[in-house]
């Protein structure tokens, strides 16, 4: 919960913060890190760990009753993502798009009939979301996707083709939010956006994607030939769809951030205990200062990763009183809670030396699903050019 004073907002942990704290520390600690190795290795989806989350009201968290959801706010959505990417990541990429990528822009640019239709489903665990925008030769220049939405003569449904790709969750969504052109003269203000019902013809699945880390969220492309879509299925009104895109990702973004967060975390904990138990030269190698000051880069990296997370959640609730935007504190905890979790994961393997470079541990695995963080919903790149625009007053 977020109160509010006249000069300033408070993140206040509260004691259905604890308890939800509490039960998915338990779940993932219990239920998905025990299998998260097996998950990385076949890289199949972990369909009944998904589903049972959906039934804890994990995929629905900021989502209200009325729509399936759990009601609750950013922070038990940052908390849950911190936890469950501490087990795996792979369960936090497919909880992150469900919740923010797609439930968010639902809530925010949804009639009474999509959220009816498109998101009661999705929010109650009983479906999977996922979001669409990157195509094949757009993906940090969003705005100049080739995908067409064309109004038949009828002006009844957008006829969509083309060919969208690095869609999470793609090879199991029912339904996806999907980002195309309406009007190609108009730029990124000719983009909009669409709810897509994947059991429909005009669309398929394309090859999934083979991939260094979070192996278990699967990503494929999504094949459009004539997919006829009802007017009443598109999101927000016509030409809006890049700005409902780039609304969507600043609120993915923290939860990217808590992803990194929480693989931060666990490669910590691991390397502590190592530097505790593994001895050499007669000591525990913690006992080393070379070990030492790695703990403490570490440490201190993860807990300013947290408080910029906490400082976007904040701007992100004082956004919802003011319908404005919370976009450069999304963008500072995905850019430096992403840059912790490759330092600390590379660290973490340094500080286990072989045994880190083994599958025998998960800290190998902690490495490799760290390194997408920099890179999906907006490279560090961008992260950085979208911060320094802001401070700048340019566009
Ligand atoms: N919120 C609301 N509106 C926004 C916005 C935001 N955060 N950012 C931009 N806009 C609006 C602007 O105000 C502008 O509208 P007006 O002209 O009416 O003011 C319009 O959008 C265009 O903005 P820009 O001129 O800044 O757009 P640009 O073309 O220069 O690009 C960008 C901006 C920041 C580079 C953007 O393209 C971007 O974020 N790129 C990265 C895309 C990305 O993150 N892709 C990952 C996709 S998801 C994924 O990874 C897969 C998955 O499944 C997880």
């Amino acid at each position: 919960m977020v109160t509010t004073s006249p000069k300033a907002l408070t993140l206040v942990m509260t004691e259905e913060h604890e308890m939800l704290l509490k039960m998915v520390r338990d779940f993932a600690q219990n239920e998905i890190a025990p299998v998260a190795a097996e998950f990385d290795e076949t890289g199949d989806f972990p369909m009944d760990t998904i589903k049972k989350m959906g039934a804890m009201g994990l995929m629905g968290i900021e989502v209200p009753e009325a729509y399936g959801g759990a009601e609750m706010d950013t922070l038990a959505y940052v908390l849950t993502m911190i936890e469950v990417a501490k087990a795996d990541a792979s369960h936090s990429t497919i909880l992150s798009v469900n919740n923010s990528l797609y439930n968010y822009g639902l809530m925010k640019f949804g009639t009474e009939a999509q959220k009816q239709g498109f998101l009661v489903p999705i929010a109650s665990g009983q479906k999977i979301g996922a979001y669409s925008l990157t195509e094949p030769a757009s993906g940090s220049d969003a705005g100049t996707m080739t995908s067409r939405a064309v109004l038949n003569d009828a002006g009844t449904h957008f006829i969509i083709t083309g060919r969208k790709s690095w869609v999470t969750s793609g090879p199991v969504a029912d339904y996806v939010v999907v980002f195309t052109m309406t009007d190609p003269e108009q730029g990124s203000k000719g983009v909009s956006a669409f709810l897509i019902d994947m059991s429909k013809s005009g669309v398929q699945r394309g090859k999934k994607e083979p991939k260094l880390g979070i192996r278990a969220s699967a990503t494929s492309e999504l094949l459009f030939d004539g997919y006829e879509c009802p007017i009443e299925n598109m999101l927000g009104k016509r030409g809006e769809g890049f700005k409902i895109a780039m609304t969507v990702l600043d609120a993915g973004r923290i939860g990217i951030a808590s992803q990194a967060l929480g693989i931060a975390e666990a490669a910590y904990e691991a390397s502590v205990n190592y530097a505790r138990e593994r001895v050499a030269f007669g000591a525990p190698i913690g006992k080393f200062q070379m070990i030492q000051q790695k703990i403490a880069d570490m440490k201190t990296r993860i807990e300013a990763a947290r408080l910029l997370i906490y400082n976007a959640v904040l701007a992100k609730e004082r956004a919802k009183a003011t319908d404005g935007r919370f976009t450069t504190e999304a963008s500072m905890a995905k850019l430096f809670a992403s840059e912790t979790a490759a330092f600390v994961t590379d660290e973490a393997v340094q500080i286990h030396g072989g045994m880190g470079y083994s599958k025998e541990l998960p800290v190998e695995r902690y490495y490799r699903d760290a390194r997408i963080t920099r890179i999906y919903e907006g490279t560090s790149e961008i992260q950085r050019m979208v911060i320094a625009r802001n401070e700048l007053g340019l566009r």
